[in-house]
């Protein structure tokens, strides 16, 4: 069996999959350009496994600079992480966000095709369902419209990765729907590092128990839901990136485009996040209620019976380990990787 290849390997998703791949006995190689991510992430995956990973810092998009990656390797399969996603972003930069996201995955498949490599994996998203679908959602349903670029980004990257699919027999694709990750690696060395203000809700809780920001606005109260602020499926990064170990196990042996939710199935609401989060750790986030967020759906929340069924996953953490490892990781790096 050859490498797996890691694009975006050094992010937040990327470098937790990394450790359990390396821990499942499979020999990796990671492709980042650090643009949201940074060695010192390497460092840590190399110290919580005990082994040496090869890593290339160079930017996807490039071709000619990916090729020798596929060259000096034995690649037998790619898992894509390498995306920008900050959703407010991508509507205030299109073109960057359309440029970056949908480059980085064709110069892939160019590669792969060159090499010989069939097998691919891919970060999408639940926001593909879009506004029109019922939660919970299943994979069969149609993809809908999306609220913003970045969402757009990982519909047309879905459809650019059937095509491809349909015109090479040979091609193996796996789709992984990912819900809403948190958490960190238990170790207290690995977790998410949003560069500047976090867009997302549970680096933005630990900021705010860390010191690091005064305090939390949740985004509205008035939603048809149990306590009328949205509610998500949070699913914990270590049993999200032990998905994609088992995905990677699925890939090899299959041909065509399968598509996976990795999510709990299991809603939580804002308002449950917040007061889990002090309970279990102790600490107060304080927090004010504010208008609802541009974009945001009520309730977004996977049926997640495909991946048991097929891939033999499912989530094994807690909302309490969740919110006890963010935590663990946001006080002992209260300024992430920079220390
Ligand atoms: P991340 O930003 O931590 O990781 C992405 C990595 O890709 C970063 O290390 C970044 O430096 C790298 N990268 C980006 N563009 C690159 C390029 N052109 N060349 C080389 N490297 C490049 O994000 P993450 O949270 O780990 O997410 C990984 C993937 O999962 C992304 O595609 C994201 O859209 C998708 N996803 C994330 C979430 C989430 O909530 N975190 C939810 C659904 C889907
Ligand atoms: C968002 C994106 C989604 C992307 C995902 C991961 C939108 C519409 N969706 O999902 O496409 O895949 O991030 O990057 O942006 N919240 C607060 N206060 C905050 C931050 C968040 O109340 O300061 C609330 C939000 O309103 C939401 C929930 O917390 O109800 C989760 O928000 P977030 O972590 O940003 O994830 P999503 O919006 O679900």
């Amino acid at each position: 069996m050859g490498k797996i290849l890691l694009a975006g390997g050094a992010g937040y998703i990327g470098g937790h999959t990394a450790v359990e791949l390396l821990e499942a006995g499979y020999d990796v190689v990671i492709v980042d350009n650090y643009s949201n991510s940074s060695p010192e992430a390497v460092r840590r995956i190399e110290e919580i496994t005990g082994k040496s990973v090869t890593t290339y810092e160079l930017d996807i998009k490039d071709t000619d600079k990916l090729e020798n990656v596929f060259k000096d390797n034995d690649i037998s399969a790619v898992i894509h992480f390498a995306g920008l996603k900050a959703v407010g972003e991508s509507v205030a930069k299109p073109v960057m966000y359309y440029r970056n996201n949908i480059d980085t995955t064709l110069s892939l498949l160019e590669c792969m095709s060159k090499y010989g490599v069939h097998n691919i994996i891919f970060s999408s998203s639940a926001t593909v369902y879009g506004e029109e679908n019922p939660v919970p959602y299943t994979e069969e349903m149609k993809r809908g419209t999306c609220t913003n670029p970045y969402g757009w980004t990982k519909v047309m990257m879905e459809q650019i990765l059937e095509d491809a699919s349909k015109a090479d027999a040979e091609l193996s694709v796996v789709l992984l729907r990912y819900f809403n990750p948190i958490g960190a690696h238990p170790s207290g060395r690995m977790g998410e590092d949003p560069q500047g203000i976090p867009n997302n809700l549970m680096p933005y809780v630990s900021q705010v128990a860390v010191g690091r920001r005064e305090k939390l606005t949740i985004f509205g109260k008035d939603y048809d839901t149990p306590d009328g602020t949205c509610r998500r499926d949070y699913i914990h990064v270590v049993d999200l990136a032990k998905g994609h170990v088992k995905a990677v196990d699925y890939v090899f042996g299959h041909k065509g485009v399968e598509v996976f939710n990795l999510g709990t199935g299991t809603p939580y609401s804002v308002t449950e996040i917040v007061d889990t989060f002090e309970k279990v750790n102790g600490v107060p986030v304080p927090h004010v209620y504010g208008e609802r967020r541009p974009g945001d759906l009520p309730e977004s929340y996977a049926n997640a019976d495909k991946a048991l069924r097929v891939l033999g996953w499912k989530t094994e953490k807690t909302l309490a380990d969740m919110c006890r490892d963010s935590w663990n990781w946001q006080k002992n790096n209260p300024n992430g990787y920079n220390k």
